[in-house]
């Protein structure tokens, strides 16, 4: 398994993050988080007060930035630090949420960090979600899953988040206007949008657990190898 690459997408609240850190753990792989590089940028164009639509700032801005992220797999933990500062608990905040559907629209942020993920990828097996993993990020990757559920279960499951995290206060009828919202910007941009890769397989996750999930993808991966 050890240069095998999966690639996870789907849209918000699918349960890819929940399933992707288990796959990663039970085949010992890096677990590679892509939605939390956006968010890192988007939190600090926030910090910088940058207006969220000024592309030639941001493309300025994100130059000399920097990412690390750091995976324990064993803890089925990841870190993600920018320019040296630990934003991992910074990025899951409504502000970010709200505004990262526009930043990862521009081409500098795309550029630069689709090259960071390849990089990562071409040195090291790894398990990566997100949005374009298997069209654009990594379109020969070995597996390619792609998970989707309901807007009502996927609602529940981000309040479920949202609570046990003592994230803010949100209802569920805010959380659900919120992924239709962040799917249809997401779907609907001009690069690389949110679509199923046409080799990858469709998971639909209503009514299942996380660990019926997990090891459908993990039989997957063992039967392709
Ligand atoms: O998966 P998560 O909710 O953390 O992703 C946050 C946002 O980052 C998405 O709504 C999308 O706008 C962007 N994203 C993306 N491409 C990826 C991963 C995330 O555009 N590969």
């Amino acid at each position: 398994f050890s240069k095998l690459i999966v690639a996870i997408d789907g849209p918000a609240g699918a349960g890819k993050s929940t399933v992707t850190k288990k796959v990663a753990k039970a085949l010992h792989l890096t677990y590679l988080d892509t939605g939390a590089m956006y968010r890192a940028i988007t939190w600090l164009v926030l910090k910088s007060r940058i207006a969220l639509e000024d592309e030639k700032a941001i493309a300025e801005l994100i130059k000399t930035v920097t990412l690390c992220l750091i995976d324990d797999f064993k803890q089925e933990t990841s870190q993600i630090l920018i320019n040296g500062e630990n934003v991992t608990k910074n990025i899951r905040t409504l502000e970010v949420t709200q505004s990262v559907s526009l930043i990862s629209a521009q081409v500098a942020v795309r550029n630069k960090l689709v090259r960071h993920q390849r990089e990562i990828g071409c040195s090291r097996g790894v398990v990566a979600e997100g949005r374009d993993i298997g069209t654009n990020v990594f379109p020969d990757a070995d597996i390619k899953i792609f998970l989707t559920a309901s807007v009502e279960e996927r609602a529940k499951r981000r309040l479920i988040d949202y609570e046990s995290q003592k994230l803010e206060n949100i209802s569920i009828h805010e959380l659900k206007k919120d992924i239709k919202a962040r799917d249809y910007q997401d779907s609907y941009r001009k690069i690389a949008p949110l679509c199923k890769a046409t080799d990858a397989i469709e998971l639909n996750t209503d009514g299942l657990t996380v660990e019926e999930v997990t090891s459908q993808i993990i039989l997957i991966c063992k039967s392709y190898v």
